[in-house]
């Protein structure tokens, strides 16, 4: 690799818009890798950028930095990412993303149950006792609540 395919922290830093602290935890997380230089200071190969984009896509869909290092792990770290990567990544991202609409919808329509009710029945209320978990450990009141006013 030529020097000049290789960048300086800061420089990956004022390029990506993410902080050098940031940086550093990408990298101890194994999501990124530099080099050193004989004066052990960090050099990022310019390819490196393309996966930070990828980090900041994620994140600004809301997926854990655990699941990008999963996804990530499976892609080769001393090349860029390929548009067949992209569309694994995406595909993958789009479909949790889909999940987590469900599971909102989902909520939103409990929620809805319950607006005007008020009861926060621990045994009846879906949103308390969502598919009715408490019922399996045992009939009757498995909760107390303490009132403090
Ligand atoms: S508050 Fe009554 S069912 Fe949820």
């Amino acid at each position: 690799m030529e020097p000049e395919d290789l960048l300086a922290v800061g420089e990956v830093s004022r390029r990506t818009g993410v902080a050098v602290s940031a940086l550093h935890y990408y990298e101890q997380l194994g999501l990124i890798t530099s080099t050193r230089t004989t004066g052990n200071q960090r050099r990022y190969p310019r390819f490196m950028i393309r996966r930070i984009s990828l980090i900041l896509v994620a994140k600004r869909l809301g997926i854990a930095l655990s699941d990008v290092a999963h996804v990530f792990a499976t892609l080769p770290m001393d090349d860029l990412p390929t548009s067949r990567d992209w569309h694994r990544l995406s595909r993958r991202w789009q479909s949790q993303l889909d999940a987590k609409k469900r599971e909102i919808e989902r909520l939103q329509h409990e929620l809805t149950g319950c607006i005007g009710c008020g009861c926060l029945s621990m045994k009846s209320c879906r949103l308390l006792n969502p598919d009715d978990t408490l019922a399996v450990q045992g009939a009757g009141p498995v909760r107390v609540v303490h009132e403090t006013s």
